[in-house]
């Protein structure tokens, strides 16, 4: 244990974008800039995820945020910008007009851009590439964290390595207790997946991860399908490195089945009768007596991937316990964030019935 790691709560009341001024005043978020301007590392909320914050100027503190998480040296990190001004001078060259018509559609929001970074960025932030990843958190703790430490913030999901994301600072607490000396709370984070990342160096700009901004809001503002990079092998370089690894994983083997294959599903569970319990996440199933020992959590409407996205994180990680051996989750349909969903459900899982 390297700290005794506070968690400091934000009264709820304050967290909108009309009470700037007053959450400028916030006691935490103060002590929170002056840990970061230190060179120390923050955990705060986001809209998506909460993110693990520390100067993206300073390559020491970049470390800590690799230290902490367990992150691979080779997966670079995201900066945060409170302003469109902050901008210029991460990157190289002048900003294209997709990237104007991207940012002005989707800033502050869970848009992240590549671009070529500037040499203001280090390579410890980039993981040695010539591009940098950015994005303007609509989320007014975020912004306002940014603002009082006027630095630029990389941040990944406050999580550790490879495990499911955190949506509330108690996750946060669960992965990184005794690693880092602050945790922000804002309660749940509203989207609940992380921002959609997008490359757009070329003239047709290219999806390197699903996420909070659905792929039919990107087409309506571009006017044509943009391209979707896919996973890749282990030893192959992939367009953005966080391709590569597992993610989003609980330790208890999670199954994907689709809800229209009951009898699959009651043969699977006939098949498992050994198993303390078997932890089931769904819209609704259709199950005749397994003889297996099961329990039901509800997901929310099938149609609601807004929903369901904001609670997939929370589900994911409560399912997660020693008296559960597997954890089944319904496959949903590839439509608004259920592309987002079944994409970080693929990486999750161990397999699929
Ligand atoms: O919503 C989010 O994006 C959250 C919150 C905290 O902002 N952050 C987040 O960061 O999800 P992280 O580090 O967990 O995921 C960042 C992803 C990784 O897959 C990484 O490889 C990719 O972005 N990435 C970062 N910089 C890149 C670059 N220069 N080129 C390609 N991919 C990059
Ligand atoms: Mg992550």
């Amino acid at each position: 244990m390297l700290y005794n790691t506070s968690v400091e709560a934000i009264n709820r009341d304050l967290i909108n974008a009309e009470n700037i001024k007053a959450l400028l005043e916030e006691p935490s978020l103060q002590k929170a800039a002056e840990l970061l301007r230190a060179g120390e590392v923050v955990a705060f909320p986001t809209e998506t995820v909460y993110g693990l914050g520390a100067d993206a100027l300073n390559p020491r503190a970049v470390e800590r945020i690799f230290q902490a998480k367990g992150r691979p040296r080779d997966n670079p990190l995201i900066i945060h910008i409170a302003d469109k001004e902050e901008l210029q001078e991460l990157i190289k060259g002048e900003l294209s007009c997709r990237g104007e018509k991207l940012i002005s559609a989707f800033w502050p929001g869970p848009l992240t851009i590549i671009l070529e970074k500037s040499s203001e960025v280090p390579p410890e932030t980039t993981a040695g590439l010539d591009s940098v990843a950015l994005r303007m958190p609509s989320h007014p703790v975020a912004r306002v964290l940014i603002k009082l430490c006027r630095r630029p913030l990389a941040a990944p999901s406050a999580n550790s390595s490879g495990y499911p994301s955190p949506t509330r600072a108690r996750h946060v607490l669960n992965d990184l207790e005794g690693k880092i000396p602050l945790i922000i709370d804002g309660g749940p984070c509203p989207v609940g997946v992380e921002s959609t990342v997008v490359d757009i160096r070329d003239e047709e700009i290219n999806i390197l991860r699903p996420g909070g901004i659905p792929e039919e809001e990107l087409e309506r503002v571009l006017g044509y399908t943009p391209r979707q990079s896919g996973t890749v092998g282990k030893d192959e370089t992939p367009a953005s490195p966080g391709l590569k690894y597992r993610h989003y994983s609980p330790t208890t083997p999670l199954i994907i089945y689709n809800r229209n294959h009951s009898k699959q599903l009651t043969a699977f569970l006939k098949q498992h009768r050994d198993k303390k319990k078997v932890f089931i996440i769904c819209d609704e199933t259709d199950i005749s007596d397994p003889g297996t020992n099961f329990e039901i959590v509800r997901m929310g409407p099938r149609a609601d991937t807004d929903l369901i996205a904001h609670r997939l994180f929370h589900l994911l990680r409560s399912a997660d316990k020693e008296e559960n051996d597997l954890i089944l989750i319904e496959k949903l349909p590839a439509a608004g964030l259920g592309k987002t969903i079944m994409n970080r459900l693929y990486k999750a899982a161990a397999d699929e019935i």
